[in-house]
């Protein structure tokens, strides 16, 4: 029956069960209590009526009454709060080792880069049972990131990075929507999801690449210069950036910060606001001169120093392609 009538959109994400038993949760609650009061209130409206009514009798104050209506819906609330907690914090937290793939938004457009190297635009094609992380940013204004099927929508923000992350859980194809009003073509800011059995994701993925989005930063991270400074001895006149990503970092103000993706991305863009303890903030700003595609490789690069084995894929290395949207749809290679 509601095959051609469907109340939910597909349940395709490991979350989307747990959203939708919550909201479930709240429309009943407040049916019941909808219910609750307009029963009352005929009822009091019958039974009080003015003509052949019971004449009202003026109560001065209840205990029980005041009481139960109070901690009532105290616990019912805090029910709510509990559980709505719980469902926020498991859908904001990626897990640890998620595939990862970066998300440039713009006017009106949505452009996915995997870290093994594939660009895509406005399509995604992912496995099936793998945690996926989506590490976004937008080269304008603001754009959001929707996939009802997951039951996931994240803003994405020019200047900084938002993260999101889904666990898709049927293959298929499913609606990505721009969920923030971005301009006259913002309902034409759509794409789609592609979820695929391991075996023919493997097959899609090694379909061409310009080899990992890491390499592709260490390129651009010799062809600005940075390796100049940014040495892997400690001679160099900027913080070697090996095994930096992920980790406390101490400031020359004193703070104390965790090197996460925000952070190297401030560091390149505005290298004096968080200056690492025993250097000069002598690095010039790169803002204007980077892409924010650039960016995301200099980021994946940075990370990679952190993993076992950094430093891998120097082969295959190749210039990101240039800007500029090709055929909707298509993989970019
Ligand atoms: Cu992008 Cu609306």
């Amino acid at each position: 029956m509601f095959d051609n009538f469907p109340l939910w959109p597909q349940r395709a994400s490991s979350m989307a069960g747990n959203v939708d038993a919550l909201f479930i949760f709240l429309l009943i609650v407040s049916g019941l209590m909808t219910l609750l009061i307009f029963t009352a209130i005929i009822y009091f409206a019958a039974r009080y009526r003015y003509r052949k009514g019971v004449p009202a009798e003026q109560i001065e104050g209840s205990i029980p009454l005041e009481l139960s209506w109070s901690l009532i819906p105290l616990g019912v609330f805090m029910v709510i709060f509990a559980w709505g907690a719980v469902v926020y914090f498991k859908g904001r937290t990626p897990p640890r080792d998620s595939t990862e793939v970066y998300v440039v938004a713009k006017q009106w457009m949505w452009k996915l880069e995997h870290a093994e190297g594939q660009r895509e635009i406005n399509e995604l094609h992912v496995p099936v049972g793998r945690d996926v992380k989506l590490i976004m940013t937008s080269q304008d204004v603001i754009h959001s990131f929707f996939v009802p099927a997951f039951r996931m929508k994240q803003d994405v923000l020019p200047g900084r990075y938002t993260v999101a992350w889904f666990h898709a859980t049927k293959p298929g194809t499913y609606h990505l929507f721009c969920a923030e009003y971005c301009g006259t073509q913002h309902s034409g800011m759509i794409g789609s999801i592609v979820v695929m059995e391991p075996a023919q994701y493997e097959a899609w993925m090694s379909g061409g690449t310009g080899g990992p989005l890491s390499a592709t930063g260490e390129k651009i991270f010799a062809e600005l210069g940075c390796v100049t400074c940014h040495r892997s001895d400690t001679q160099g006149r900027g913080p070697n950036l090996q095994g930096v990503f992920g980790k406390p970092v101490q400031l020359e103000d004193g703070r104390m910060l965790t090197a996460d993706e925000n952070y190297v991305r401030e560091s390149i863009l505005d290298p004096g606001a968080k200056v690492v303890k025993g250097f000069k903030p002598v690095m010039p700003t790169f803002q204007g001169l980077v892409s924010e595609e650039q960016l995301n490789a200099l980021v994946a690069y940075v990370k990679s120093q952190s993993q076992p084995g950094a430093g891998v894929a120097k082969a295959n290395a190749a210039v990101t392609a240039p800007e500029g949207a090709p055929g909707k749809g298509n993989q970019v290679q």
